[in-house]
Formats: structure tokens, C-alpha cells, sequence
């Protein structure tokens, strides 16, 4: 048991030392691997108690159930959200299925945001429908046509905050008191995880992330993970994780993000400075015509960014459009080639990683959504994603310097 009192210290402390007591079997400080499918058992009978829980302390019997370094990876995360419990998944996208399939039925009704990322975007208009599931598709933003969705079957609120590729804030504690008691508001905050902000504390009931982006903060692995209340983690693990999906971590996937999650706190302090610089230089670069940061105070969601992510922090990621004509050319073809004169960012989906990256939503993240759907949620032609780095801002601020004498 650990002796540090997790609810009396700060965030850089949580983070590194939450859910990694020293292991039992030799007191090794980073927590092993445990690269094990099953576990044994000395007698018929402790297979047996093991399997009906009636040991006290935690024993996993199968890693598709539980394993002890995904475990540590599932408390480190409950205790950086401030949540009771927490279930690890595969993938970004396997949090998001397990969480929607596990309070989600026939005849139900959920209201998604206008814009989410595009996998979640098609689970929302393909396989929810499919299932006999109602689907609505709301601004989140927009508090009152939230309400007008609202039906007596709804079970579930679902929105980004910032959101994927637009960057819009939704304001989470007011979207909690227009759901009530009964409508689950479930956040993906993958784009902003602690210590930008905590969702949960904000009257968020669950929230989930793809940990492929800022929580494992590599670019090495895929993960999820969901975080809530013992209750609801008890179904999305039982019922959804473990068995539909079927979608743990790999042990060692869950000792990457381990180690990942040791320098979240300083890695999101540099992001968030950096996106900042970046954003400001954007903002007055004359090729561009609109810049989506929350930390800019030109920006619709600066107020309530202000109120809602913390320490002066606004995330890591940030969108443009560049203007309508740029050196004679439109948008689009000015921004294929400003992509393509870049040497420091890599072109490529995903975001969160050391490196930054750099995409076209409308071909990429996001081309799987209907033209009609994309721009009605601002997803234009021109429109670029930017997940910033960990490099000097100096150095990437020159790059796009370079970049745009050189379209
Ligand atoms: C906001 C958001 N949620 C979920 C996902 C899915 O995560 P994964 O790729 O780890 O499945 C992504 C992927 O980019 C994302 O951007």
C-alpha cells in the first residue's frame, strides 16, 4: 500500500507515483511486465474462490479479465481523473464502443456532438443505427438546442471537449445540468487529459481517452481507457471490455503507457506553451484566415476555456484555415503545398507525440464523414490540424516561416 495520501498532493506528484506501489514479488520500482495470458492456481479450490472474488487483495486469472500491469495503468489513471475505477482497452476507439455499448440498447436514443473524431463519428451514423439505436447530432455547444434533443429514452450525452479537428470547448458542468440525473454525460478528452483539465470534477460521469496521443505521449502505442464510477466500470469491463469487444492492452503496452505517464505533467506544460506560441503566430501570419485555439482570446470558447482548463493551459492542438486566396491559389491547394514544404512536422494522423504532426482533415481524420455533415460542422476543404510538439517553438515558428515563402 502506498504511503503518500493522493488526495493531499499535486498533480506532478499523482502522476508519477498513483497506482504503482512497489511490486510484491521483489519490490521492483517500475512495475513489471507481466507478459502472462494465465494465471495458476495451487489447488481446484483457490481457482475456484479466486474466480468468484472471494480473495480480498486483487487477483487477476486471465489477462483478457486483468492483468497486474494493465491494473497499474487502470488506477494511475482513476486516481489523475479523479474517478473511482478505471478500465484499460486497446485502443481509443475500444473505449469508446465499450463505454456506448455498455449503457446503450435497442430503442435507446444519443446525442453526439456535431463534430467528433471521424471513427467515433461512424460508430454515431453506421453501427449505433444499425443496432436500433436512436442518434441525434446537436452543438453541444448550444445549450438550448441540447435541450430540445433531449427525449425520455435519451441515456447518453456524448461530445469532445476540445473537440476533433474544430477545437470547439463544451461546457461541460452546464451540459450535466441539462441532462439531469438520469443521462450519462460521457466526455472524450482525449485533446486536453489532465492536468489541462478534469472533466469528472466538472460533473462529466464518465470520461474516456484514446492514451495512443498525449497519455502514453510516444507515439508507440495504442490504448484507451475509460474512467467513472465503480458501478459503471464494473458494466463497461464486464459487460462490453472483457466480453463483446474483447479489447485489453497488451501487458506491454500498459507498461509503455506507464512509463509515458511518469512526465504527463511536464510534456503538457510544453505542448500547451508551445500550441500558445504557435497559435499567436498563426493568428497574425496574413496567409491565414482563421486560427481554432481556445488560448487565443479571439478564439468563441476563450471564456469558458478560462473557467474550465486549468493553470492557464489550453491544450496542444490547433487548427487553421489558411485565407480563400493565397499567391493566386485557393486555400486548398495553397495548404497541400504549405503541408508539403514543412521539414519538421510529419504529414500524419494522430497526435499527442513528441514529434509534431500535422494533417488534412478532410482527406484524412475525417474522410469518412459525409461532405454535408463535415461542413456543417466547420470541417472545410482548407482546413488544417496541428497537434504541436515538444521541439523549439522557435524552431517550428521558422519552419512555417520558410513553409509559406516558399508556396
Ligand atoms: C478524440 C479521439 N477519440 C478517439 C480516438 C480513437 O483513438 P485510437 O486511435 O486510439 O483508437 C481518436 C483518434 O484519433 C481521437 O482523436
Amino acid at each position: 500500500m502506498s504511503k503518500i495520501d493522493y488526495s493531499n498532493v499535486d498533480f506532478e506528484t499523482l502522476i508519477i507515483h498513483a497506482g504503482q506501489d512497489h511490486d510484491p514479488a521483489y519490490g521492483a520500482l517500475a512495475t513489471p511486465i507481466y507478459q502472462t495470458s494465465t494465471f495458476c492456481f495451487d489447488t481446484v479450490e483457490e481457482g475456484a474462490a479466486k474466480f468468484a472474488k472471494q480473495v480480498p487483495g486483487y487477483h487477476p486469472v486471465y489477462s483478457r479479465s486483468g492483468n497486474p500491469t494493465t491494473r497499474a495503468f487502470e488506477l494511475k489513471c482513476a486516481a489523475m481523473e479523479g474517478g473511482e475505477d478505471a478500465v484499460a482497452t486497446a485502443s481509443g476507439m475500444g473505449a469508446v464502443g465499450s463505454t456506448l455499448l455498455a449503457f446503450l440498447q435497442t430503442g435507446d436514443h444519443v446525442i453526439f456532438d456535431t463534430s467528433v473524431y471521424g471513427g467515433t463519428d461512424a460508430v454515431a451514423s453506421t453501427n449505433l443505427p444499425a443496432l436500433g439505436i436512436e442518434v441525434s447530432r446537436v452543438d453541444t455547444a448550444d445549450l438550448e438546442a441540447l435541450k430540445a434533443a433531449i427525449k425520455p429514452n435519451t441515456k447518453i450525452i456524448y461530445f469532445e471537449t476540445p473537440n476533433n479537428p474544430m477545437i470547439k470547448v463544451t461546457d461541460v458542468a452546464a451540459v450535466k445540468k441539462v441532462a439531469g440525473e438520469n443521462i450519462r454525460v460521457v466526455v472524450d478528452a482525449t485533446f486536453a487529459p489532465p492536468p489541462v483539465q478534469h472533466v469528472l470534477k466538472l460533473g462529466a460521469d464518465i470520461v474516456l481517452h484514446s492514451i495512443t496521443k498525449y497519455i502514453n505521449g510516444h507515439g508507440d502505442a495504442l490504448g484507451g481507457i475509460v474512467v467513472g464510477s465503480a458501478a459503471d466500470m464494473a458494466l463497461v469491463r464486464g459487460k462490453c471490455m472483457t466480453k463483446i469487444n474483447g479489447c485489453p492492452p497488451s501487458p506491454f503496452n500498459s507498461y509503455l503507457v506507464l512509463r509515458g505517464m511518469k512526465t504527463l505533467a511536464l510534456r503538457m506544460k510544453q505542448h500547451c506553451d508551445n500550441a500558445m506560441a504557435i497559435a499567436k503566430y498563426l493568428d497574425a501570419n496574413p496567409y491565414v484566415k482563421v486560427v481554432y485555439y481556445p488560448g487565443l482570446e479571439s478564439d468563441p470558447g476563450h471564456e469558458l476555456a478560462c473557467r474550465q482548463m486549468e493553470n492557464g493551459m489550453f491544450g496542444g492542438m490547433v487548427s487553421f484555415e489558411l485565407a480563400d486566396d493565397v499567391k493566386g491559389m485557393s486555400s486548398f491547394e495553397a495548404g497541400k503545398k504549405l503541408l508539403n514544404n514543412l521539414k519538421i512536422p510529419a504529414i500524419a494522423v494522430s497526435l499527442g507525440d513528441p514529434d509534431t504532426l500535422i494533417e488534412h482533415p478532410a482527406s484524412m481524420t475525417h474522410a469518412g464523414v459525409s461532405k454535408e455533415d463535415r461542413l456543417a460542422a466547420g470541417i472545410t476543404d482548407g482546413l488544417i490540424r496541428l497537434s504541436v510538439g515538444l521541439e523549439s517553438a522557435k524552431d517550428l515558428i521558422n519552419d512555417f516561416e520558410q513553409a509559406f515563402a516558399a508556396i
